[in-house]
């Protein structure tokens, strides 16, 4: 089986006033350019899929670790050490999987900010005699991460003893450099390498989202082929593939028509967490130098009775992608009942999932006629193989969009100076 992604940019051309074929075929060379660049040297991201080293040891060690009984999973981490394990969860575990009675491997909560309402929430329901702590930080000094872990280490030794505490935390990490590496050579922790050339907002194929989905049962071996089905066909394809002229649509959308707002509308709940993992891709890859666009995710149809009055009849600043899912995991039927109450009998025989689906093409449509540039992501699925494919898909337009902006979508220097203050007024030596 392979991944079916199609995308639909349709309607960025034919609206009034959208990016023409001719602005298309003047940026063509700019864009042969970006793709020689990603292709010529790939950056660490796209060798991911076929490094099969990282996936083993992740998968060896979330057997160990559900073959403990483990009872919770606790996944420490901020920004691109969160963001993609949290939507991995989201679009492919059981929607309410820590209630499940029968569910694979133990409960996993997230620990990402220092809100002490969200880790005390965590300590007040593991079971911390039976729990594993995963701490996932490339750095190995990101302070958020840092004093959680700090927080779940003395609640860890208080409940089993220094000496078994180090037995149940693992630390995903860069293989040589940052503080965890010390920590863990002095406490005899485990640890599982992110590689130095891969960025925390496109480590998510990397363990840092590869043992937490695995933990959760999910099949990382899918999730890594659907990724590279992706990484094949742009290396086949070029600046032709889709996926690549998006990223030329976004730009020229933004440099050429102003429209400066990227929204991602997933029509599924379990595509939230995807959004907002775009919404860091996109914004601290391109945001910098006063370039690139800004991203917001919302979810359909949700939003349609929040966010789309704003879409439709605002600021012509926007532009919408549309995630659409043709087979949706679970469905509904809706029942037949009050036929003689024309606003409410027509729905019964039809199914929550049609339903969805036809809001998703009103809403496109509904843009379209109003004059309001929109695209289509259609996924045949939401499962391992589409969600692995999308998410190297996202992370090629992120780095090739860096290119046409001419910026390093690698780094962040931006957020630096926060840390520094934050370094000082803590008392960080040296700050
Ligand atoms: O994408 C990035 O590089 C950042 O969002 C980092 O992932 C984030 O700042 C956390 O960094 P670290 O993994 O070093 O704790």
């Amino acid at each position: 089986m392979a991944a079916e992604v199609a995308f639909d940019y349709t309607n960025l051309t034919e609206v009034e006033g959208g990016v023409t074929e001719a602005e298309l075929s003047q940026l063509g060379p700019r864009l042969e350019e970006a793709a020689n660049v990603l292709l010529r040297e790939p950056p660490g991201f796209m060798r991911l899929p076929k490094t099969s080293d990282l996936s083993s040891r992740s998968k060896a060690l979330a057997e160990e670790i559900n073959a403990s009984g483990a009872a919770d999973f606790v996944h420490v981490g901020i920004g691109g050490s969160a963001l993609g394990p949290i939507a991995l969860h989201r679009a492919l575990d059981h929607p309410l999987h820590n209630l499940l009675a029968d569910r694979p491997g133990p409960r996993i909560h997230f620990a990402e900010n220092t809100d002490p309402a969200t880790l005390r929430a965590i300590l007040e329901v593991a079971n911390l005699s039976n729990t594993w702590v995963n701490v996932v930080t490339k750095s190995g000094s990101t302070a958020e991460t840092m004093a959680n872990f700090l927080v779940l280490r003395g609640a860890l030794i208080d409940a089993v003893g220094e000496e078994a505490y180090g037995k149940r935390v693992v630390f995903t990490t860069d293989p040589e450099e940052g503080y965890l590496v010390q920590i863990a050579e002095r406490e005899g922790i485990r640890r599982l390498p992110i590689p130095p050339d891969v960025g925390g907002r496109f480590s998510v194929l990397t363990p840092v989202g590869l043992l937490p989905a695995a933990v959760t049962g999910l099949d990382v071996g899918t999730l890594l082929r659907g990724a590279g089905q992706c990484v094949d066909e742009v290396t086949r394809e070029g600046a032709e593939h889709p996926i690549l002229v998006g990223a030329a649509y976004y730009y020229l959308m933004e440099v050429e028509r102003g429209r400066n707002v990227r929204v991602m509308m997933p029509y599924a709940d379990a595509l939230e967490r995807l959004a907002a993992w775009f919404v860091q891709l996109w914004a601290e890859s391109l945001g910098k130098e006063g370039k690139g666009s800004t991203p917001h995710g919302a979810v359909g149809t949700t939003d349609q009775h929040s966010q789309v009055q704003l879409y439709m009849e605002g600021p012509q600043d926007k532009v919408i992608e549309l995630i659409e899912v043709e087979n949706h995991p679970r469905d509904l039927r809706i029942p037949k009942a009050y036929e003689d109450l024309e606003g409410v009998g027509y729905l019964g025989g039809h199914t929550l999932a049609g339903l969805l689906n036809v809001e998703c093409d009103a809403t496109r449509k509904a843009l379209t006629e109003a004059g309001r540039p929109n695209a289509t992501i259609k996924l045949a699925a939401v499962d391992e193989e589409h969600l692995g494919y999308l998410m190297q898909a996202l992370e090629v337009q992120t780095a090739v969009a860096g290119t046409l902006y001419g910026v390093n979508a690698f780094d962040q220097p931006g957020v630096e100076a926060g840390k520094q203050i934050t370094y000082s007024r803590m008392g960080r030596p040296g700050y």
